[in-house]
C-alpha cells in the first residue's frame, strides 16, 4: 500500500486513484497523521502531496518530521517536494502569483530511476507558487523546464525523489509511467491489488469492529447505500438490519425492486417502511420549493429514527459516504465546493458508531466494487437520483395524481433511452411535470392537459451539465408514446439548457 497525504490540492484525490488503478492499494490521509500511525499502516512508499499553501507562510502545513526517517521512498509533487527541500535545508522562495502552465520538461541525462524509460523531453502541467532556488546538500536537480530550472530533485541514498509538476493529471504525458517507476521500481509494490483484494480487507476491518454486534444501514436503493449494505452483509451476514423507506417518492417499480433484490437474491434483513401517507399528508398544499426539500429530509430522518428506535441493540451505523462526498463537504485541508445535501443525511444526535467503508473510493470504483460483489447491473448502473426523489419533479405541490403522471412519463422515457442503447451514455434522465396545463385536441375533442419536460445530461459530477443530444427519432417515440400512454398529458417539451445557468433539477 502507498500512503499519500493531502495538503489540500484538489488533485491530490486523482493521485490515490491513479495508484489503484496501477493495481497498488492506497489511501489518501490528512498531512496530520503521525509517523506511528504511518509506521502500522505500514506502507511501501508515501506520497507527499500538492497543496495551494506556501513554504513560509504562518498557515504553511506540516508534517510529523519522523516520517522523513521512515525508511521508505518518499516522492513529493509540487507542495510536497518543497516541503522535503525544506526540510533538508535547501532554499524554497515565493514566485509570486500561483502559476498553471502546460510546460515542456527537459530531463537531465542519466535521471534517477523514476524517470526510467521515458522521453527526454515531455509535457508536463505545472502548478506552483514557491520554486526551490537552492536544493539542500546531498540531492541533485533531475530536471527543468524553461521557467523552472529545479522542476524534479532526488536524493537516491536517502530514497527521497520530487517533482513540481502533476504526474497524476492527464495533462501530463507519461505521468502513469512516472507512477509506475516509484511503485515498482522503487517502492517495489507487486501490482497484484484488485477490488477482490479490497472486499477481502473491508470484510476483515468490518468484522473487526463489528465482533457480534449489530449494525443498521438506511437502504435507498442509489448506488452508493445499495453497495454498502451488500460490503457489509458479506462480512457480518444477520447482523445488518437494513431499514428501506418508501417515501412514495420514488420511480415505478423501484421499491418493488430494491425489496426483490436485496430480500430475494442477497437474503438480507431488509424492513420496508411504508411511509407514502405520512410525506404526501406533510407535503399537501406547501408549493414551496426549498420548504417540500425541507419537509421531506425531515420526515425521513423521523421515520428512520422511529423504526430505528424499535431495534434493540444496534451499536453501528453504516453508510455510503464516498470519497467525493468528502471533498465536497470539506476536509480539514481541500476547500469546500458545496455542502452536500443529503435525505439520508441523519440525526445528528444519534448514538452510534460509523462504519464507512467506501470513503476512499471514487464513484466508479464504488460501481466496480459493487460488480465484484455480484451486484446487478441496474443497480449498479442507477442514474443518481435527488434523496427528495419525485417530490422535486412535481413542480410545486405534490399530490398522488400528479406523481403519477411523472412516474408513468419516466418510465417509458427509461424504456426508451435503453431500447435506443443510450442508458451509459446519458448520465441523467428524467420527466417532470411544471404544472402548466395547455390546449390540446384528442379524437376531435379539445383537451386542456398537463405538459411533461424531459431533461437529460450529460455531467461527470453534477456541478456542471450540457444537455443530451438525443436523436430526434428516439425523442419522437418517446413524446408520442407518453401523449398516448400517460393519461391527462397533451404536449411534451425538451430541456435544452446547461447547468449554470439552470440546475439539473428543475427545483
Ligand atoms: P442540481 O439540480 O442541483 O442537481 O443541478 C445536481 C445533481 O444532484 C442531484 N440532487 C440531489 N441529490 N439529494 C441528493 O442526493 C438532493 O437533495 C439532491 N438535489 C439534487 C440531482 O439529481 C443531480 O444529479
Amino acid at each position: 500500500m502507498i500512503v499519500v497525504l493531502d495538503f489540500g490540492s484538489h488533485f491530490n484525490q486523482q493521485i490515490a486513484r491513479r495508484i489503484r488503478e496501477l493495481g497498488v492499494y492506497s489511501e489518501l490521509h490528512p498531512h496530520t497523521i503521525t509517523a506511528e500511525e504511518i509506521k502500522e499502516l505500514n506502507p511501501k512508499g508515501i506520497i507527499l502531496s500538492g497543496g495551494p499553501a506556501h513554504i513560509h507562510a504562518d498557515d504553511a502545513l506540516t508534517i510529523d518530521k519522523n516520517i522523513f526517517s521512515l525508511d521508505v521512498p518518499i516522492l513529493g509533487i509540487c507542495y510536497g517536494m518543497q516541503l522535503i527541500a525544506a526540510q533538508f535545508d535547501g532554499r524554497v522562495a515565493r514566485k509570486g502569483e500561483r502559476t498553471y502552465e502546460q510546460a515542456s520538461l527537459t530531463i537531465k541525462d542519466g535521471g534517477p530511476e523514476l524517470f526510467k524509460g521515458l522521453s527526454a523531453k515531455m509535457d508536463v502541467l505545472m502548478s506552483y507558487g514557491d520554486v526551490i532556488e537552492e536544493i539542500p546538500a546531498g540531492f541533485v536537480v533531475d530536471a527543468e523546464t524553461e521557467s523552472v530550472p529545479v522542476a524534479a530533485i532526488s536524493n537516491t541514498d536517502r530514497k527521497m525523489y520530487g517533482v513540481q509538476f502533476h504526474p497524476e493529471a492527464a495533462q501530463t504525458e507519461h505521468g502513469s509511467e512516472l507512477l509506475k517507476n516509484f511503485l515498482f521500481g522503487l517502492c517495489h509494490c507487486t501490482g497484484s491489488w484488485t477490488m477482490e483484494h479490497f472486499i477481502e480487507a473491508e470484510v476483515k476491518k468490518i468484522q473487526e469492529t463489528v465482533g457480534d454486534k449489530k449494525v443498521l444501514c438506511a437502504l435507498s436503493g442509489g448506488v452508493d447505500s445499495s453497495v454498502v449494505a451488500v460490503l457489509v452483509h458479506r462480512a457480518i451476514g444477520d447482523q445488518l438490519t437494513c431499514i428501506f423507506v418508501d417515501h412514495g417518492l420514488l420511480r415505478k417499480g423501484e421499491a418493488e425492486s430494491v425489496m426483490e433484490t436485496f430480500t430475494n437474491r442477497f437474503n438480507m434483513n431488509v424492513i420496508k417502511v411504508d411511509a407514502q401517507e405520512r410525506f404526501l399528508s406533510k407535503l399537501k398544499g406547501v408549493s414551496d420549493p426549498e420548504q417540500k426539500r425541507k419537509i421531506i429530509g425531515n420526515e425521513f430522518i423521523y421515520v428512520f429514527d422511529d423504526e430505528s428506535s424499535k431495534l434493540d441493540g444496534i451499536e453501528f451505523l453504516a453508510q455510503g459516504t464516498i470519497y467525493p462526498d468528502i471533498i465536497e463537504s470539506g476536509t480539514a485541508t481541500a476547500q469546500t465546493i458545496k455542502s452536500h445535501h443529503n435525505v439520508g443525511g441523519l440525526p445528528e444526535d444519534m448514538e452510534f458508531e460509523l462504519i464507512e467503508p467506501l470513503n476512499t473510493l471514487f464513484k466508479d470504483e464504488v460501481r466496480e466494487l459493487g460488480t465484484a460483489l455480484g451486484m446487478p447491473d441496474d443497480i449498479v448502473w442507477r442514474q443518481p437520483f435527488p434523496g427528495p426523489g419525485l417530490g422535486v419533479r412535481v413542480l410545486g405541490e405534490v399530490t398522488e395524481e400528479k406523481l403519477k403522471i411523472v412516474r408513468e412519463s419516466d418510465f417509458i422515457l427509461r424504456e426508451e433511452i435503453k431500447n435506443a442503447g443510450l442508458d451509459r451514455d446519458i448520465w441523467q434522465y428524467f420527466t417532470v411535470l411544471p404544472g402548466i396545463r395547455s390546449v390540446g385536441k384528442k379524437d376531435e375533442a379539445r383537451t386542456y392537459d398537463h405538459m411533461i419536460g424531459i431533461r437529460a445530461v450529460h455531467s461527470t459530477d453534477g456541478m456542471t451539465s450540457d444537455w443530451a443530444r438525443i436523436p430526434w427519432e428516439v425523442l419522437e417515440k418517446i413524446s408520442s408514446r407518453i401523449v398516448t400512454e400517460v393519461d391527462h398529458v397533451n404536449r411534451v417539451v425538451y430541456d435544452i439548457t446547461t447547468k449554470p445557468p439552470s440546475t439539473i433539477e428543475w427545483e
